[in-house]
């Protein structure tokens, strides 16, 4: 395993708990130390357990020495393809860097698998770099943060890139490296290189582009008085729209979703898609505004001003289960509300270590609340949605919460005396907010 970030080291444990000898290559002596004393260096629920389990077996080593991957049979390339510091594009400097140091490891019959999300176009070019006898297989991981080992585990599909010409080379090795997962019935879908590859791109931008969408409706719910949740309920019931990712609010984040929408983005421009790149800008300038969007309601929950105040902001990681802060509209909103005079109090179940100018962090609740003039429900965390209202009035003055998620139940947050504000949904009556 080359790269031993989210993507592998989830992908190492989970091969490893397979009964799979499993070696993972790091840069990072920090936290290659820490991966091979059983701990993970991100929060992520099941794999410490993986961890600890391949180190005891012996089955799962974690070294900064590439040259322990010789003799490996197959190589997963798992390195980070982060947006470029200029442009959108993706930057491919690790993903180039780590094949061309794997090339005098490979042995004829030895099998590559890129794993990296990258641009349509990638693989058959590294595929070209590789010596003779070695296969390329690009083979697209779709884990989520907060579910990576089930999804690692349990994907709802495998898919393989491969050289469309003859019997494709790679394939055969690869699955029986996933034997359990194929037995299991997950399908398993052979396509060219440029497929796998646009697979991964257009199911991140997809995902992005439904997420935007019903940000947009919730735009056009604010104008019109219409309240965002009512329509995304009925919108869901229908079976060809879905249900999943339909929850508006403050947008979407992480190391994913944004800047894969804006990788094809610049790569619908290249290859002259002067249309899709516009679709998929639109749909990133929409998520870009839900930050304004939201601050614009906590000034106004604030009679106007954030000036001087001061604002409790629950939750900081992008999504719940994950101390990531990559991209977080959470920690977006917070420095937006900081911009605007607000003095910021955040706190977070597990990503408070996140270090931002302008933030002061509270260990817990109570503590972000105490002297809040308004709250801000940043991050839709269990613990924060299962608040109970009445609690939270008793440490603290403020009486007005925004629910930059909508997942709060305004009616009960009413009975005990809240006036509840979210993008999307009509004002209660603004003499209560003065
Ligand atoms: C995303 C994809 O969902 C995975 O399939 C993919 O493998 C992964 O990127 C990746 O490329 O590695 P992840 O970044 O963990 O996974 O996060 P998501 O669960 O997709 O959530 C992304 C963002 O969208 C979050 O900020 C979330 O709060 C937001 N979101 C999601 C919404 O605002 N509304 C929704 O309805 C759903």
């Amino acid at each position: 395993m080359i790269g031993c970030g989210y993507l592998g080291a989830v992908h190492a444990a989970a091969m490893a708990s397979l009964g799979h000898n499993v070696v993972g290559v790091d840069k990072d002596p920090v936290k290659v130390d820490r991966l091979a004393g059983g701990e993970a260096p991100f929060f992520e629920p099941g794999l410490e357990e993986l961890l600890e389990r391949g180190a005891v077996s012996g089955s799962l080593e974690f070294t900064t020495d590439l040259g322990r991957v010789a003799g490996a049979k197959i190589h997963f390339v798992c390195v980070g393809t982060p947006q470029a510091a200029s442009g959108l594009g993706a930057d491919l400097a690790a993903l180039d860097g780590a094949v061309d140091s794997l090339i005098p490891f490979l042995s004829p019959g030895n099998v590559v698998v890129g794993k990296s999300t990258a641009p349509v176009g990638t693989a058959r070019r590294l595929a070209g770099a590789l010596p003779a006898g070695v296969a390329l297989v690009w083979n697209p991981e779709f884990l989520r943060e907060g579910s990576a080992v089930a999804d690692t585990l349990r994907p709802d599909r495998i898919v393989y890139g491969v050289a469309d010409s003859g019997e494709p080379r790679g394939a055969a090795e690869l699955d029986s490296v996933y034997g359990s997962i194929l037995e299991a019935g997950v399908p398993r879908l052979a396509m060219s290189y440029e497929s796998a590859e646009l697979v991964k791109t257009a199911a991140n931008s997809y995902l992005a582009v439904r997420v935007s969408f019903i940000n947009a409706v919730s735009d056009l719910a604010d104008a019109s008085g219409a309240d965002v949740l009512d329509v995304a309920a009925a919108l869901r019931l229908d079976p060809r729209i879905g249900s999943r990712f339909l929850n508006p609010g403050l947008g979407f984040g992480g190391g994913c979703l944004p800047k894969d929408l804006r990788a094809l983005a610049a790569r619908a421009d290249e290859l002259e898609a002067p249309l899709t790149a516009d679709l998929l800008r639109v749909a990133d300038c929409v998520n870009e505004a839900r930050i304004g969007r939201v601050a614009a309601l906590a000034a106004a929950g604030l009679g106007g001003s954030l000036d001087g105040r001061r604002v409790a902001l629950l939750g900081l990681a992008f999504k719940p289960l994950s101390d990531d802060v990559r991209n977080s509209p959470a920690v977006r909103l917070a420095a937006a509300l900081a911009g605007a005079g607000a003095r910021v109090v955040a706190t977070d179940p597990v990503a408070v270590g996140a270090a931002r100018p302008g933030l002061e962090f509270a260990v817990g609740v109570r503590e972000a609340v105490a002297g809040a003039e308004l709250l801000v429900l940043a991050t839709e965390w269990p613990q924060y949605r299962e608040l109970d209202p009445a609690e939270v009035a008793g440490w603290t003055a403020a009486r007005v919460i925004v629910d930059a998620r909508c997942v709060l139940d305004r009616a009960v947050w009413a009975a005990a005396g809240w006036t509840v504000l979210a993008p999307g949904r009509p004002s209660p009556d603004p003499r209560r907010l003065s």
